[in-house]
């Protein structure tokens, strides 16, 4: 067999860049991408492909190519199930806000609904992928509901993780570092492996598609965020020792970075990292690590978290301090919202809990993001569930004029990497905020000696 027909349940941050790549590289196919929310549909149906929901460098052309070729956005999700021959789940797993593993294991409600809904509507063999971050043995669970409640047709499922990040989502979908696919050893285990390899060798290398059992694919994705995350935790904790001992993070950086078993990738010094996917996926492998009484190796990975958590709270702490231990009704603007650059994606973003701290000792906060929106700003505060959402509208307002939000402002604090951030005029910027003008810089972006020229007083990570 080839795969003529792929289905894509979640037209998310994953789904909708993974499957426009190969509808783009793979015209034979026809790739339908379904999810329950009409909004979002909706707008990757937009006539206009600069209104898709997912801000992606380089992604609206793609959309522009493929879509109504083969590569439709749909509302139908049975019907997509029905015509596929490969269904991706791409659906999100939160982590559990409630009940058993709250605050840690993976919400799996969403899959599992996934999986039962594939159950009951197909009739005929499905090749079944999981594309979505999902804790280890996830592939056994979702066999076992469609085995159970299945019409009697056969599924095969694959572990596909995804390890595009975002903001750079085409660059590393057209160019994978790999690509992971994990399946059963079984003869038709391997059949439909190689199914999902055709259809990858259509643009990556075959020296970079690696094939292993669903469990090491599983938990590969894991092991490959909790690395990454823990090499940012890394640098941060030598950022405080810096700041202490008189050493420059980024001199540090570069120096160990220049060491071929360290290498120099991921070793930025900021105010935390954020995503969707490195608190959740190390809060998943500490909670199954627990499960399986693993303890030295839960609290290993834990610790991950804790610095981060703690260096997201210590850059609140000194803009405090620094702003003579008050902030109580002082114009704190802060520039960039989102988790990193080039995305429009703000989930665990550093900015929100930053702007928590600084809420509660009554700043008013002023935001610029070239991409995220006021309504998306009170979500992620809201959602904290710190304070009344009337605080929340009233502590933070957001302007699409970067030299009206630094107006009058006591301080500006930096939090997202955006390039044009290093663009502005800076002096028309100083000339108009109030002295001494603070600039707390979260991502080590700006240029220190320009700036103080200019007057501000310059803080960054790690110096
Ligand atoms: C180390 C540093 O590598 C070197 O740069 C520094 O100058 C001195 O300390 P060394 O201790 O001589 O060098 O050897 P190294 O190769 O780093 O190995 C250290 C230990 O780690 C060994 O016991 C080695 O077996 C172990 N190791 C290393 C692993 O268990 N796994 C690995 O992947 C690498
Ligand atoms: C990550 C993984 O990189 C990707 O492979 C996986 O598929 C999903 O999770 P993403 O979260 O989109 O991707 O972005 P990433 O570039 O990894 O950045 C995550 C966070 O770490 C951001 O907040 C970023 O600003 C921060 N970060 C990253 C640093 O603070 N310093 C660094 O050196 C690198
Ligand atoms: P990710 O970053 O993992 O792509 P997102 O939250 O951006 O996560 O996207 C996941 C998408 O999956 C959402 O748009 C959500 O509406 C959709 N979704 C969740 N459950 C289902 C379901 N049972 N059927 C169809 N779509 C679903």
């Amino acid at each position: 067999m080839k795969i003529k027909s792929i289905c894509c349940i979640g037209a998310g941050y994953v789904g909708g860049p993974t499957m426009s790549i190969i509808a783009q590289k793979c015209p034979g196919i026809k790739v339908t991408v379904v999810d329950v929310n009409e909004k979002r549909i909706a707008a990757w149906n937009h006539p206009d492909v600069n209104n898709i929901p997912i801000y992606e460098p380089g992604l609206s052309e793609i959309v522009a190519e493929a879509r109504g070729r083969n590569l439709f956005f749909s509302t139908e999700v049975d019907k997509a199930i029905d015509e596929a021959e490969m269904i991706f789940i791409s659906v999100n797993t939160p982590t559990k806000t409630y009940g058993v593993g709250k605050g840690m294991a993976a919400d799996l409600k969403y899959i599992e609904l996934c999986a039962r809904q594939i159950a009951r509507v197909a009739k005929t063999d499905k090749i079944v992928v999981e594309k979505s971050t999902l804790p280890v043995r996830t592939a056994s669970a979702i066999r076992d509901i469609l085995d159970n409640t299945g019409n009697g047709v056969n599924f095969q499922i694959l572990s596909n993780p995804e390890f595009l990040a975002e903001g750079t989502a085409v660059e590393d979908l057209l160019a994978p570092d790999r690509v992971l696919i994990g399946g059963d050893s079984t003869a038709e285990g391997q059949e439909a492996i190689a199914e999902l390899v055709a259809i990858y060798a259509n643009w990556v290398p075959r020296d970079k598609i690696l094939t292993t059992n669903v469990w090491s694919s599983e938990l590969s994705k894991l092991t490959a965020n909790a690395f990454l995350a823990q090499r940012v935790s890394s640098i941060n904790a030598m950022s405080e020792l810096c700041e202490k001992t008189g050493a420059d993070v980024n001199e540090v950086a570069k120096a160990i970075g220049l060491d071929s078993r360290i290498g120099s990738k991921f070793l930025k010094a900021s105010v935390g990292f954020g995503g969707s996917c490195f608190q959740k996926d190390i809060l998943n492998l500490v909670y199954i690590a627990k499960t399986y009484g693993l303890n030295e190796v839960a609290d290993y990975w834990e610790q991950v978290i804790i610095m981060n958590d703690h260096q997201k709270r210590r850059f609140a702490k000194n803009i405090i301090k620094t702003l003579y231990n008050t902030v109580s009704g002082k114009k704190i603007t802060f520039l960039g919202w989102a988790f990193k650059k080039d995305t429009n994606d703000t989930r665990e973003s550093a900015a929100i809990y930053v702007a928590d701290d600084l809420l509660a000792e009554q700043a008013e906060i002023c935001v610029y993001d070239p991409k995220v929106e006021f309504e998306q700003i009170q979500t992620d505060l809201n959602y904290l569930e710190t304070r009344s959402e009337t605080l929340n509208g009233s502590g933070v307002q957001v302007k699409t004029d970067v030299y009206e939000a630094c107006h009058n402002a006591h301080a500006i604090a930096v939090l997202t990497e955006w390039d044009e951030f290093k663009t502005y005029d800076w002096q028309k910027i100083y000339d108009n905020m109030l002295k001494p003008a603070f600039v707390f810089d979260g991502r080590n972006l700006l240029d220190k000696t320009t700036l103080e020229k200019i007057g501000f007083i310059y803080q960054a990570i790690g110096s």
